[in-house]
């Protein structure tokens, strides 16, 4: 007999492709186990407000039986999410917290599909107001604790390097250095991964922990080598990830000057992928990642589990 009757999904932090691909599986798992299920509109802004809209629908002549509807079922390969997001300040207080919990007062459980900020919050609603929460690690950073894949990174790992690969075509073209610079705020991971994936040349992150003299005389080299005559490249690729404090163009501007005298003619660009990267259809393993997180969340939830992910 499954207990939870009612449960409420939210999306929350910054979106990653295959949110919605999960919200589906939610809505899909939950209903065949009579389980009816709640969209909350703007994570946990939208909680402490009480904005609910419900995802499942009944069968006129059998309503204990539940489905998805049309409008749940084809969101499986749209990015964002249907539900929209937010970084919520208000949540962050214990008095918005405490309206969450209220506003949850008829549903037997919540599930949270975020990032670290989002999970903590989860965390808190069951510590603090006994709220059954399971959570569903989605980030394209890949910066979540006990999690090989958060949902999201592979998407954005394709993107970023079907970016390089573009990139490093007009580079060739101009026997250039580029510098693109990937999402990833405190976490390298996206930046360490592409730069396998694109055959880049050089790869920075702030778990390096250089200065940013150390940043420019590291890529100087790397720059110099690439065009040296005995490596001869037509172009050189690094990839930087944002958390590293030097701007893209600052740091541009100081490999110009160095390297003016010492490899003339020789131009260097930047790009910054920024939001770029977020969006987009979920790629096949985003789409099966969500697929079973959601699986498992919503089995665990009937199983009893609160206070995990
Ligand atoms: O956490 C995901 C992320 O995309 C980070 O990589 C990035 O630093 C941040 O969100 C950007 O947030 P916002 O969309 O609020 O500017």
């Amino acid at each position: 007999m499954n207990p939870i009757k009612r449960c409420a999904v939210l999306t929350s932090g910054g979106d990653a492709p295959g949110m919605n691909t999960a919200i589906r599986a939610v809505v899909k798992v939950a209903a065949q186990k009579g389980t009816r299920v709640f969209g909350v509109e703007n994570g946990y802004d939208g909680l402490i407000d009480a904005r609910f809209r419900e995802l499942t629908r009944s069968f006129d002549e059998r309503p204990e039986r539940l489905f998805p509807p049309a409008e749940i079922d084809r969101i499986v390969r749209f990015g964002g999410t249907v539900l929209g997001s937010a970084r919520s300040s208000r949540f962050l207080s214990v008095e918005g917290r405490r309206k969450a919990a209220k506003a949850l007062s008829d549903f037997d459980g919540l599930i949270v599909i975020g990032g670290n900020g989002s999970l903590t919050g989860a965390h808190a609603l069951a510590t603090e107001h006994g709220i059954s929460v399971v959570g569903i690690p989605a980030s394209i950073d890949n910066d979540i604790g006990c999690t090989g894949t958060s949902i999201g990174v592979d998407t954005a790992l394709n993107t970023i390097v079907e970016a390089c690969d573009r990139i490093s075509d007009t580079a060739r073209a101009h026997r250039r250095a580029f510098i693109v610079e990937v999402m990833g705020r405190d976490c390298g991971y996206l930046a360490m991964a592409s730069a396998i994936a694109a055959g880049a040349d050089g790869v920075l992150f702030r778990e390096q922990g250089r200065s940013e003299h150390e940043v420019v005389l590291a890529v100087e080299e790397l720059i110099c080598r690439g065009f040296s005559s005995a490596r001869n490249k037509q172009h050189v690729l690094i990839i930087k990830s944002e958390g590293v404090q030097i701007p893209c163009t600052r740091l541009v501007k100081s490999l110009e000057r160095r390297l003016e005298t010492v490899l003339p003619g020789v131009e260097i660009r930047g790009t910054v992928l920024g939001h770029l990267v977020r969006g987009g259809s979920p790629t096949y393993l985003d789409r099966m990642v969500a697929g079973r997180l959601a699986y498992g969340a919503v089995e665990s939830l009937a199983a009893g589990a609160s206070d995990e992910m």
